[in-house]
């Protein structure tokens, strides 16, 4: 196999994980607090998910009923394809689930993705919820790409998953070419994305309520750990309309926990009018300039208090107008490149941690 594709074979390998039902539900109440009708008389739509187990369905089908839902639909993607993809055998959850049902076609079930969806009633209990799922297959694999699960997104209200991390950006390209909301799980280096940071620098996107679950599940149901991962979303929610609590530069300085900022001083960059902060709760209230800040702000980011203005990974050195390394330069710190930020500590350019860059709001 060539490298290209060992190495995509290898990114899409890792796609198959699944969320667990707790850090869904965590999620998804906090919005439920923020506005208790946020799902009500919604259609909501889970692509990318494997109905017959996912926690996704799991947990909207069973909370159908109290989030006041019109529809639940939930697809999955061909088996074949993803045997394709990853090249494993996978789970006995998704070979031997429907073979007890009256449409179980056995070839179809390898090579069609299928479609469950929960809209009224079906067993006569008075409750709708998980045993009143109807499924069938789809007529294509399930990729969400296709027309078939496109039709499906322009029905929905509510765009809910965990995607394969190795097309986030086809999937976010895929969703925000409609007005529709969404709650998603990426990774947070997605975050500088070009694709994906505009949209949160103009409020289009912003991250979800919880930091983001830190075990997932593998196919065959042993865990995996995974420490950066968050949520992505365009509802709104509690968190981001609280303002975070501020020192001012001198009350840091003076009383800061952060060794980098007690009886220190904020350095300036040399290429950009910014300073640098290398914590979210050591940003200065009263500093009315740009500051470069940790990713993580984001988890902190309140509209009604900050502007973003920029990053500071990819190609964005041009887009911000850094001015050059300079030559002289180079020896004490040959690593430093044209078009990146960096800083002058104690006689020694460094280039900061990636930076979302922000300023107070007036
Ligand atoms: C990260 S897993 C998450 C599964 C599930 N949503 C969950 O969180 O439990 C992403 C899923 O998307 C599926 N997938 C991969 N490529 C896809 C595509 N092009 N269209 C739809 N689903 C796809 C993978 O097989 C995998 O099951």
């Amino acid at each position: 196999m060539a490298n290209e594709s060992l190495s995509k074979a290898k990114s899409a390998k890792n796609d198959e994980f699944y969320t667990q039902y707790y850090d869904i539900e965590r999620e998804v109440e906090a919005y439920l607090d923020y506005n208790p009708d946020v799902f009500r008389g919604k259609t909501v739509l889970l692509p990318c998910d494997d109905p017959e187990w996912s926690n996704f369905t799991k947990y909207f089908a069973q909370n159908f009923e109290r989030l006041g839902l019109r529809k639940l639909i939930s697809t999955s993607y061909a088996i074949e394809r993803k045997q394709e993809r990853y090249g494993a055998q996978l789970s006995l959850f998704e070979t031997e689930f429907e073979t007890s049902s009256p449409h179980y076609d056995r070839k179809k079930t390898r090579s069609h993705g299928k479609i469950f969806i929960l809209e009224q009633d079906e067993n006569g209990d008075s409750l709708i919820d998980i045993d009143d799922l109807k499924w069938q297959y789809l007529k294509g694999d399930g990729d969400f790409r296709s027309a078939e699960v496109t039709r499906l997104r322009d029905e929905a209200d509510i765009i809910v998953t965990n995607p394969p991390f190795s097309l986030f950006r086809e999937f976010v390209a895929w969703l925000v070419c409609t007005d529709k909301n969404f709650i998603i799980i990426g990774n947070m280096n997605a975050i500088s994305y070009k694709e994906v940071f505009p949209l949160i620098r103009d409020n289009k996107m912003w991250l979800g309520v919880s930091s983001g679950a830190k075990e997932y599940l593998k196919p065959g149901g042993e865990v995996q750990k995974m420490g950066n991962t968050c949520w992505f979303t365009n509802v709104d929610h509690g968190r981001r309309h609280q303002p975070l609590e501020l020192m001012t530069m001198e009350d840091n300085i003076k009383y800061s926990r952060h060794k980098e900022v007690a009886g220190q001083h904020y350095i300036h960059y040399a290429n950009y009018d910014a300073i640098e902060v290398p914590y979210a709760d050591a940003i200065p209230s009263d500093y009315e300039g740009t500051m470069g800040v940790p990713l993580s702000f984001l988890f902190k980011y309140c509209p009604e208090q900050f502007t973003i203005i920029g990053q500071t990974q990819g190609d964005s050195g041009k887009e911000l107008g850094l001015k050059p390394y300079p030559r002289e330069l180079k020896k004490l710190n040959p690593s430093l490149r044209d078009g990146q930020l960096y800083y002058i500590k104690d006689m020694h350019p460094e280039k900061p941690y990636a930076r979302i860059l922000i300023r107070k709001k007036q």
